[in-house]
């Protein structure tokens, strides 16, 4: 019999291994990988490969894995005429969560062997990013577009949705976003696809799984929420002001905090840098300013550090996608890790089911209908 312990939200509690990524206070990896290094090194397709497959690619397996996705890139035309259907107000997440569970039952490959749930993982890798851009384009009353051979995942992503090529810039960044979201070991939507994995249902119920627990503003849905927060601002005094008001009020500050990191995540100093160039370049400095004022107050006063969706927010913003689109592109990079996670999973099961500690009524007796007050 083993003892029971009690942790709200689970909080410093290890529940279980995994050899895909180490989150750490001072340091976060991916499969032994300095997260700094491979934002510097490598690409997404890279990382979706080091991920899904244990290891970076050589050149010949990236072009595999190139050629894989670009053979499963189109929807199929029902995914399509269901995206049509969708009312044009409902979230994109509530649409991706939708899609990808119907697109499940047009699922290329079969069997349940670990190469054949790689080969899943990058079909969903290639639907999540076909719908978010396909949504894009019905949304503007426009054509969803046929891939276009030869881009990268993040330009072709990008063509799709917006119709023209990208450029370097907004592929390098979209392509960096993808690497930093891609894996964060047993975050909570990760942790729901291993539970679903665990009672060895299948991989795309996992990823539903997955987007429906993302979408909560207090994991992935943060990058929208700090960026409708710093949206409603069109000065740093006023952010300023805002922020005061959030301290006396005790709000939550969108972007901000984390459960495992208490000095600053990694990924957020990384973006942060880039985001800082993109708004010279762009000639947008009044955003850094807003930034500022908002980050300033709670590094200072609060210790408590920005996130990760803290500048990617932002960063999505001054490339010009629209707010709705945000926690949806996360989906299209963390599906890598859910998938190596439930691959994981899968490959060493033990059904994940733990504990509760009742706090409700004492034991009663039914008594019969007419004599219940
Ligand atoms: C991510 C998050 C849920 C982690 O929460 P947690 O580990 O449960 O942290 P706690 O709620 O215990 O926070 C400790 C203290 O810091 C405060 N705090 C944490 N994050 C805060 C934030 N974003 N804004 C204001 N105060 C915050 C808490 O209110 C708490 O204060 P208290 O001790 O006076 O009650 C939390 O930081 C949060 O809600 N952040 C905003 C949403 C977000 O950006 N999510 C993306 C995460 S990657």
């Amino acid at each position: 019999m083993v003892e029971a312990i009690y942790k709200p939200g689970l909080e410093g509690v290890i529940a279980g291994e995994t050899t895909i990524a180490a989150v750490e206070q001072t340091s976060l990896s991916y499969r032994g990988y300095n997260i700094a290094d491979l934002a510097e090194n490598t690409t997404f397709e890279e990382v979706a490969h080091l991920l899904l497959y244990g290891d970076l690619p050589t050149s010949k397996q990236l072009s595999q894995l190139q050629t894989t996705l670009a053979q499963v890139r189109p929807l199929p035309q029902e995914v399509i005429q269901v995206l049509r259907k969708i009312p044009t107000d409902v979230p994109m997440m509530d649409v991706l969560r939708s899609t990808l569970s119907f697109a499940g039952h047009f699922d290329p490959v079969k069997g349940d062997a670990p190469d054949d749930l790689r080969r899943r993982a990058v079909w969903l890798m290639a639907v999540s990013a076909g719908v978010v851009a396909a949504r894009f384009r019905l949304l503007k009353n426009r054509e969803p577009l046929d891939p276009k051979p030869g881009l990268s995942h993040a330009a072709q992503l990008l063509y799709q949705a917006i119709g023209e090529e990208p450029d370097e810039t907004a592929t390098r960044l979209l392509d960096l976003t993808l690497i930093l979201y891609a894996e964060h070991e047993y975050n909570a939507s990760t942790f729901a696809t291993r539970i679903v994995a665990s009672t060895m249902s299948d991989m795309v119920s996992a990823i539903v799984a997955g987007v429906g627990t993302l979408k909560g503003p207090l994991h992935g849905g943060a990058n929208e929420a700090a960026m409708n927060m710093l949206a409603q601002f069109d000065s740093a005094d006023a952010a300023s002001k805002w922020i005061r008001e959030a301290f006396e009020k005790k709000h939550k500050v969108m972007g901000f905090g984390h459960r495992v990191y208490k000095n600053g995540d990694h990924r957020a100093h990384i973006l942060e840098d880039e985001l800082r160039t993109l708004a010279e370049q762009k000639g947008q400095t009044k955003w850094m300013e807003i930034y500022d004022a908002i980050k300033d107050p709670m590094v200072n006063e609060k210790k408590i550090y920005p996130n990760v969706d803290y500048p990617c927010g932002l960063t999505y913003y001054l490339l010009g996608l629209p707010i709705d689109m945000y926690t949806p592109l996360f989906v299209c990079s963390r599906v890598t890790g859910w998938c190596a996670h439930f691959i994981e999973q899968a490959m060493n099961n033990r059904l994940i089911r733990p504990l509760s500690r009742y706090t409700g009524p004492a034991e009663r007796k039914v008594a019969p209908i007419a004599q219940r007050v």
